[in-house]
């Protein structure tokens, strides 16, 4: 079939899909919210909050565009015929949100054949969204609608860079990455463990982050915020040579980039086997 929308189209329906779920999270968070089901752990938790987030953006979609494919995090897979396919997390940072911290997000990636092409990520507690057109820029939209590009920082060198990372809920992952992140904190200005990958990479995109990096994300954690970050003029990829994925996502400024990327590598930032 030869429906073949355009990015301006795709990003239009992700930011109002990515404004309506965060506004459903932020102003529908029951004051005895609970941990609803586990998924890879016992501390990987999923609340009915995150289950409702993802159904009003698969129907929202869905309704609009029923010939595109759809991966939710929460189970809503479906095939399309369309090219274009969601890649969406309703919720990023769901134990922030269960304890009531500020810090998640909704994100939502449109890819055509395969390829980012429009990003939507919304943080309500932030007042903030930010987009990416593939081409056309990243922005930072605050809660009174004004709009400013995204521009990460002048590059620092590595042992004055802020950077960013995050834990996975598997013990065995975690364990490994503590030991990476034991060996990488003498060599850095500090490291931050926000809880939503989606906001680490847009906080690398608008400068608040100098980089970030994480094992074992999965594509919809970080889809849209790729596509932020590369837009807004950072650099991203994953082992040497490789782009972001579950082995290894990295996103920094440039010249951050360029060290820390093959710093992880040699570290083994990748695997579990460490001494
Ligand atoms: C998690 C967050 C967290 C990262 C984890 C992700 P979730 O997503 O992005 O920062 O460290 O790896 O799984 O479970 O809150 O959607
Ligand atoms: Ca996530
Ligand atoms: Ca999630």
């Amino acid at each position: 079939m030869s429906d073949r929308p355009t990015p301006e189209l795709l990003l239009a329906l992700a930011r109002e899909a990515a404004g309506r779920a965060g506004r459903l999270l932020r102003d529908g968070r029951p004051a005895d919210l609970g941990v609803a089901a586990t998924k890879s752990s016992p501390i990987d938790v999923v609340t009915e909050m995150d289950l409702a987030a993802e159904r009003l953006i698969t129907g929202f979609l869905a309704e609009r565009r029923p010939d595109d494919a759809f991966l939710g995090e929460e189970g809503g897979v479906s095939g399309g015929t369309s090219g274009v396919r969601w890649v969406v997390d309703p919720l990023d940072g769901t134990v922030n949100y269960l304890y009531g911290l500020p810090q998640w997000a909704v994100s939502i990636a449109a890819e055509v054949d395969g390829e980012a092409v429009a990003a939507a990520v919304a943080a309500p507690m932030r007042g903030e969204s930010y987009h990416a057109l593939l081409g056309g820029g990243a922005f930072r939209t605050a809660a009174d609608g004004s709009s400013e590009p995204l521009r990460p920082r002048p590059s620092p060198p590595l042992d004055q860079a802020l950077i960013g990372t995050g834990f996975n809920y598997v013990a065995t992952v975690r364990t490994a990455q503590a030991a990476v992140a034991r060996r990488l904190i003498p060599r850095v200005r500090d490291i931050r463990r926000s809880g939503s990958a989606a906001i680490d990479l847009c906080d690398v995109a608008g400068g608040r982050l100098d980089g970030f990096y994480e094992r074992g994300l999965a594509p919809w954690d970080l889809a849209a915020g790729d596509l932020i970050a590369r837009e807004a003029g950072a650099v991203t990829g994953g082992r040497p040579g490789l782009p972001p994925d579950g082995d290894l996502t990295v996103a920094a400024t440039s010249g951050v980039f360029g060290k820390l990327q093959p710093l992880l590598d040699e570290l083994g930032a990748w695997h579990d086997s460490h001494e």
